[in-house]
């Protein structure tokens, strides 16, 4: 591996909303800096934590037992004061005292938005590793904690489809996703679910209503539909429920709305995989010079993506998922 600039120093933070296999990104990053003899330095707290000086040496061993952890063992924020200038000079400075020349940041868009700032700003080494449950960061296949995140909600709606089953109910779930749909669509297909309504394609009213009286009609007893969260159907999960029973009196329907469980527990096969090629790859690119950018799947390829992509780009829904939904569900 051929080194640009020899850098001492990396330190590392959690930011935005947590994702199952952010410890095992941790335990990725601190122990490649340690392998090419960087010092690993773990920041508190996300940019709030950096902007207070909250950082601590890491070793090989501070990452011990965690790779099968959910949550951050770094603790996480959204950070207002990391908005402000005055709020990144402080955490320049708290930087600088510290002897810091790399900063490898983990998180979702506003993680990296918040990283390119301050990178253009003051001139300052910056790579990222997207963690998020939404799978919405463009440049990668796969944002850790989605796959993790998606089990959780098909092992969820396993469960209610038993109830469901056994009262002849019909049930609205809402997941997670308050711009994406990937974690609707995906735990959707791989729970059975009827009909599933996403934030990228608003089918109407009608169409849910067609599609309850044909699932009648066919002789289905119960029914799933997955909700994502920032769905435009209706207001909100509840008055979909309301607007179903008024239209359709014969169901007798529920909402479940499954919330934060969906970004806890220990992170699948699949995400602690990604995690420690991420962690590796971002430290060796850091290493190599590479600034401003963020490592990420493609193919089953570790790549880079200039953070001004990763932000502005949006992912695309798979249209291909959305067609073996529909087929399932006749
Ligand atoms: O992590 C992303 C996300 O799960 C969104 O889908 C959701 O809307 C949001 O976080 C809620 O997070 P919080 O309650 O932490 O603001």
């Amino acid at each position: 591996m051929e080194m640009i600039q020899r850098i001492k120093n990396i330190a590392l933070l959690t930011s935005g909303g947590d994702a199952p296999g952010m410890n095992a990104i941790i335990r990725s990053v601190v122990r490649t800096c340690v392998f090419h003899k960087v010092k690993p330095f773990g920041i508190s707290k996300g940019y709030d934590g950096l902007i207070k000086g909250d950082l601590r040496e890491m070793n090989a061993r501070s990452v011990k037992g965690i790779i099968n952890k959910g949550g951050t063992i770094l603790k996480t924020a959204r950070s207002n004061e990391f908005r402000t200038k005055e709020g990144r000079k402080k955490a320049f400075e708290k930087l600088n005292e510290n002897g810091i020349d790399g900063l490898i940041v983990i998180g979702g868009d506003g993680t990296f938005t918040g990283g390119l700032i301050f990178s253009n700003e003051f001139k300052f080494p910056i790579v990222g590793i997207p963690a998020t449950i939404d799978n919405d960061i463009f440049g990668t296949s796969h944002t850790i904690g989605f796959d993790s995140a998606t089990n959780t909600v098909m092992n969820a709606i396993d469960k209610i489809r038993d109830t469901a089953s056994s009262h002849n109910r019909l049930f609205f779930i809402e997941v997670m996703g308050r711009d994406a749909g990937h974690i609707a669509l995906n735990s959707g297909v791989a729970s059975g679910a009827e009909e599933i309504l996403i934030p990228e394609e608003n089918l109407g009213l009608d169409r849910l209503i067609q599609s309850l009286k044909r699932s009648q009609k066919t002789g289905k007893s119960s029914s799933i539909v997955v909700v994502a969260e920032g769905d435009k159907t209706g207001e909100n999960v509840f008055e979909l429920k309301e607007y179903v029973e008024k239209h359709l009196p014969e169901y007798e329907a529920r909402v479940s709305v499954l919330g934060h469980m969906q970004r806890g527990g220990p992170p699948t096969c699949f995400d602690r995989v990604l995690a420690s090629r991420l962690g590796v790859s971002a430290v060796e690119y850091m290493l190599q010079g590479e600034n401003k950018c963020m490592v990420g799947l493609k193919n089953n390829l570790v790549c880079l993506t200039p953070f001004d992509k990763s932000i502005k780009g949006i992912t695309k829904i798979n249209n291909e998922l959305l067609k073996v939904s529909d087929i399932m569900s006749i």
